[in-house]
């Protein structure tokens, strides 16, 4: 099993760039499928997560072909396969391809998502959305199945914000007849990338960005070409990684709006920020500051960085306050922050920070994707050695984590084996 190996104390120093966003690529490639025409995608990230659904398109008898490390190819004019089994149990976002597919063939079925363990993870509001369309869903089995004679255009109010809710939703209605209205729906930036893609196929999509998404339903979607959004969960990563470190990172081909959120919690901690058109650097010179964080949907601070400022509080003078609103069970990685000497309290969905002086080297296992990074961060500014275990959660949404923290200056190398890290250690004594 795959681990990384990092010798912490360095700050980071140097220019990173960001590439394609995995939330909006996993959507994206699924939407790919909803025309007979051939659709390229460019700035796809390599992760094993966007990795899963092209295989998981490939075996819906639809062609798919990479035509570089950032771009694929998909005809999806032949599929024949609409219930999808193989290849996406570990993915969240395989329930994209049941939108996809019930949007174009009235008809889909998916393996029940599980993905990343952060809470209980409903998908009633996908339901509800596609029940109001007109399909008639069931779960049997661990199948969630969905189909429909004819889907129709409906007014549906979403009772939580939800991403996936409002991408899949607008994916079948974009197929239905007639129009859909879409009220309290998600703001992210890859819903509106998400929407820019589907209207550059010939869907008619107004309002993403916005509460009210309206849609009217067209006949078929074209081909199109299409350059996916960069990442702003990756950029907001290596934003802590600077300010955890004491670095100076920038941060390339980034939208900075995106990252306003983080920014703003960086300049409380007493951080510098410098905005340009596409990108970002970040100054971190002393000691952070304590601050209080609450997760929120867009434009609010996202739940897919906070483990990362978490692990960055851990450090600041005083005490600071997470609460975490999205998911009620993304604290599992403070018990591996303790062991690296964090003094952190876990209430409920609160934590409370009180800042140490240093973390300590020690071998952790990375519970989730964002919490394994938030991991990766803490042992990059750690005295001594750090082993981080589970890398596989990390790779799902990370591309060439470990090497571009290496391009900044990182002591940290991928290993396969004990012996590998005695290597490691002997190397860099
Ligand atoms: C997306 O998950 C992202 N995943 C997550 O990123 C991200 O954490 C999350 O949005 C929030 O920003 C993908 O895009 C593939 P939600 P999603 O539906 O769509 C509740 C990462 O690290 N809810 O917006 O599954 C839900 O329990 C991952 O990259 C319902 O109650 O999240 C949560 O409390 C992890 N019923 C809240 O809504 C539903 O039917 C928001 O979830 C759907 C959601």
């Amino acid at each position: 099993m795959e681990k990384y190996v990092i010798k912490g104390g360095n700050p980071l120093v140097g220019e990173v760039e960001i590439g394609g966003a995995k939330n909006a690529a996993l959507a994206i490639l699924a939407a790919a499928t909803m025309t007979d025409e051939t659709v390229y995608i460019d700035n796809m990230p390599d992760e094993s997560d966007t990795n899963a659904m092209l295989q998981a398109i490939a075996s819906t008898g639809a062609f798919v072909e990479r035509t570089g490390r950032h771009s694929v190819k998909i005809n999806a004019s032949q599929i024949h396969n609409y219930t999808i089994e193989d290849y996406i149990k570990k993915i969240r976002a395989s329930y994209y391809l049941l939108g996809a597919l019930l949007g174009k063939y009235k008809q889909a079925g998916v393996v029940l998502p599980s993905g990343c363990n952060i809470g209980l993870r409903p998908i009633d509001q996908h339901i509800k959305g596609f029940t109001a369309l007109g399909a008639k869903v069931n779960i049997e089995h661990g199948i969630i199945d969905a189909r429909a004679q004819a889907l129709v255009g409906s007014h549906i109010y979403l009772d939580v914000v939800s991403v996936g809710a409002t991408i899949n939703i607008m994916m079948a209605a974009s197929m239905a007849e007639g129009k859909t209205i879409i009220e309290n729906a998600a703001k992210e930036p890859h819903v509106v990338d998400f929407a820019n893609f589907l209207n550059s196929m010939g869907a008619n999509i107004k309002g993403a960005g916005t509460d009210v998404i309206r849609i009217k339903g067209v006949e078929r979607l074209h081909g199109t070409e299409y350059t996916i959004i960069p990442d702003q969960i990756e950029a907001g990563t290596f934003m802590l990684a600077a300010a955890a470190t004491k670095g100076d990172i920038t941060i390339k081909n980034v939208i900075p709006k995106h990252l306003e959120s983080i920014s703003a919690k960086l300049i409380e901690m007493g951080c510098q920020i410098h905005e340009s058109d596409d990108a970002v650097r970040v100054v971190a010179t002393r000691r952070l500051q304590n601050t209080h964080v609450k997760t929120l949907p867009y434009p609010g601070y996202p739940t897919d960085m906070q483990p990362q400022i978490t692990v960055a509080l851990g450090l600041a003078s005083g005490i600071s306050i997470v609460t975490e609103s999205i998911f009620e069970n993304r604290f599992k990685y403070v018990d591996e922050l303790t062991r690296m000497g964090a003094s952190i309290k876990v209430e409920g969905s609160t934590a409370i920070i009180e800042g140490v002086d240093k973390y300590t080297g020690a071998v952790v296992s990375a519970p989730d994707l964002r919490a394994g990074a938030a991991l990766v961060i803490a042992a990059l500014t750690a005295e001594g050695y750090s082993t981080i275990e589970d890398i596989k959660y990390i790779e799902r949404g990370y591309e060439d984590f470990d090497q571009k923290l290496r391009d900044l200056g990182a002591i940290i190398e991928k290993v396969d084996d004990d012996k590998e890290i005695q290597k490691f250690k002997l190397k860099n004594a």
